[in-house]
């Protein structure tokens, strides 16, 4: 196993092309380090050494700076005060609390603004936003980019070379813009002639034939107006790609401008909302390493039985783990509610102990960074009533807080039994499986979905869910990995293929490898066109099968599947197999007219095997079916958690969470010592054992 993981974190520096080493950056027995965002400049400056003192006696190993902080820092054009900013950094330093920088690229002062509104984002009726809270700056005006470059320069020119300072986060949260402003207009234009050379390769690939959309001339593109009916999809995915791209590049520009002026010990990253729909995720080539960003309770989610809102998806931190870690070998959690947020549906108290959970489960996928936002609850501000460690009075610790500290001991006992090399159990390993993931397949899906039904993101969530209750180590993984590194690689509706990729699939599959490839998969060309051929015909050779069609049945009547005793309701999208010779039939469609027609289908391959699954099941009990089934075809043991239990493997330890409402009693491997909770997992409980 040691051998995958290495294997992962070597290939991903290839990933991030131009980063440096991130593995070093965090010492394996340090195992996770916690740290805490504090805004000096929301505070009374006689209150900061307090304060930072506190934070340091709980515990936290670092603090979070300067965030939001530009018109504090550039006041002036051209003017820069840093010194109440060293001063913070000083003193957290008296304290031995070493400080992540932040470039506060999402809140340009009013200076700028008002020299410059073209800055702000135009909506599509032209309408601009305005000063007054966050995020309201395009990234695809050139002035802004120049402006906010100036002073991030400036500032990695006076902490690039502090050794207090142990990284960077560049922005916050950064996000797309759908900008329709003058600069934002001609940089997609631009971006357009760069990728396609000449306006008849763009007609062709945007089909422009179709409603005489023809163009003669780059300057003729607008970018599109979503809301407008029957737009041009090609127009859609390649604006999707282009303000994607301008936040990939807006955030590498920083880090180039940042590594100028740094030591080898800052590391560079930023913090992304785990969206899954977002293609600037990973895609910033200069950053060492990624985070993400988790609040659990707001109100949107219903988690498990009557209280589990207060918990939380228990998918959701999981699944986040397994998608950033895969990009360069480790990743950090940059912030993790602390208690009750603002902005939410309903803000409600998490459980207590479910905090604890959720820093455990950060720890449990590999993390080696958990930050909070924030210290102190604001008194001031949009976020009002937003919990932080202590509360309004500055003092005294929340019951999130108290958890906070609570994993922080924990974490020192467990770096005094760490065991870096120790290797995983082998029936983890034997169990790693890869899910292949393009976020370009989802953007084509979700233009163009057939049926209110489907939901991209909602299909892949579904074998993920089973693969967790399997006790699998899951990574998300991209067409460029090596795929040898996984026993068996789920490639759920990947609509958008080339014939390198169905190559390479199959060289998987007749080496050795398990594929299972699902609904919709293998339709169009990565352009998005539909395939000059029966529809999805470059995998038939792959599945051992033709598709006849697909169907989707109306909502309010589902059609059935039946495998083995298991009957399954589906309604969103199904593949009607036709199996060549060689090919098992595993499931069929019952109850409409193609009753009897194969739905899920099963091969060999060479060495390896190839399982294609026609249908997405409402609730996702076939694919739990199919992926039980297949694994036991290939002999790869699997637990069966309950919903809501997880349990993960590193560093010499293993640890179980629990988001249902019940308890669960995990046996535990012989020999076991237990060194954080107790094997029954009580609602929010964990256990830790080596
Ligand atoms: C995050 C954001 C933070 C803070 C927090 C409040 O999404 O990155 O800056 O606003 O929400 O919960």
């Amino acid at each position: 196993m040691k051998k995958t993981f290495l294997f992962i974190s070597v290939f991903c520096l290839g990933v991030f092309s131009n980063a440096q080493d991130p593995s070093r950056f965090f010492p394996s027995g340090q195992l996770i380090t916690t740290g805490v965002y504090y805004y000096p400049e929301h505070w009374d400056p006689g209150q900061w050494e307090r304060d930072l003192k506190n934070i340091a006696a709980m515990g936290f190993e670092y603090t979070h700076y300067a965030e939001f902080a530009w018109a504090q820092l550039e006041p002036e054009e051209g003017k820069y005060t840093f010194e109440w900013l060293d001063r913070a950094v000083e003193l957290a330093a008296k304290y031995n609390l070493k400080v992540i920088m932040c470039t506060s690229t999402a809140t340009p002062p009013v200076w700028l603004v008002r020299k410059h509104p073209e800055i702000l984002e135009t909506n599509e009726n032209g309408r601009s936003s305005d000063h007054g809270s966050r995020q309201t700056v395009s990234f695809s005006s050139t002035f802004f980019r120049q402006y906010a470059l100036k002073m991030v320069e400036k500032l990695a020119q006076h902490y690039g070379n502090d050794k207090r300072i142990m990284g960077w986060q560049i922005d916050n949260e950064p996000r797309v813009f759908y900008d329709y402003g003058v600069d934002a207009q001609q940089r997609f234009r631009s971006w357009l002639k760069n990728r396609y050379g000449t306006i008849e390769a763009l007609n062709i690939t945007w089909g422009t034939a179709f409603w005489s959309q023809q163009y003669s001339d780059f300057s003729q593109i607008n970018i599109p107006i979503y809301a407008q009916w029957g737009m041009n999809l090609n127009q859609i995915l390649d604006h999707t790609r282009f303000i994607n791209e301008e936040t990939a590049t807006f955030l590498d520009e920083q880090a180039r401008t940042i590594r100028k002026y740094t030591i080898p010990e800052q590391w560079i990253t930023t913090n992304y909302i785990p969206n899954y729909q977002s293609g600037y995720i990973g895609r910033s080539r200069e950053l060492d390493f990624i985070t993400y960003t988790k609040y659990m309770v707001s109100g949107y989610n219903r988690g498990i039985g009557l209280a589990g809102y207060r918990i939380g998806d228990p998918e959701s931190i999981a699944m986040s783990n397994d998608f950033f870690r895969p990009f360069a070998g480790i990743y950090g959690v940059m912030e993790l509610q602390p208690g009750q947020v603002n902005w939410g549906s309903v803000n409600s108290q998490p459980l207590p102990g479910a905090v604890h959970l959720w820093l455990w489960h950060v720890f449990a996928g590999g993390s080696r960074l958990a930050c909070t936002y924030r210290y102190r609850a604001p008194l001031y501000g949009y976020e009002q009533f937003h919990y932080g460690i202590v509360g309004p009075d500055g003092v005294t610790p929340t019951p999130g807080g108290l958890e906070y500290q609570q994993f922080i001991k924990e974490v020192q006992l467990l770096r005094q039994e760490a065991d870096p090399g120790a290797g995983l159990p082998q029936a983890y390993i034997d169990r790693k499986t890869g899910i292949l993931f393009n976020v370009e397949n989802i953007w084509g899906m979700e233009q163009n979905k057939q049926t209110t039904q489907w939901n991209s993101v909602g299909h892949i969530t579904k074998y993920y869910k089973t693969l967790k209750s399997f006790g699998a180590p899951v990574d998300f993984i991209r067409d460029s990995f090596d795929f040898k590194a996984y026993p068996v690689i789920i490639v759920p509706a990947y609509q958008q293929i080339d014939k390198a990729l169905v190559a390479k699939w199959t060289e998987y599959a007749r080496n050795g490898g398990n594929l299972v490839l699902t609904s919709r998969t293998g339709y169009k060309d990565r352009d998005m066109h539909l395939w000059e051929a029966r529809f999805a015909e470059p995998i038939y050779d792959l599945i051992g099968a033709e598709i006849e069609f697909y169907d989707l049945p109306a909502p309010q009547v589902p059609d059935t599947v039946v495998m083995d005793n298991g009957k399954y309701a589906w309604n969103s999208w199904g593949d009607i197999l036709k199996p060549r010779s060689g090919t098992e039939t595993w499931a069929v469609y019952s109850g409409n007219f193609y009753a009897g027609k194969p739905a899920v289908i099963f091969r060999k391959l060479g060495k390896g095997t190839v399982t294609y699954v026609g249908p997405d099941s409402k609730e996702g009990l076939l694919e739990r079916a199919v992926l039980q089934k297949l694994y036991g075809v290939l002999k790869i043991p699997v637990e069966g958690y309950p919903d809501g239990v997880m349990v993960e493997y590193r560093d010499g330890f293993g640890i179980g969470v629990n988001y249902s409402d019940r308890d669960y009693e995990l046996s535990m491997p012989q020999g076991a010592r237990i060194l954080v909770g107790s094997a029954i997992l009580k609602p929010a409980g964990v256990v830790v054992w080596k």
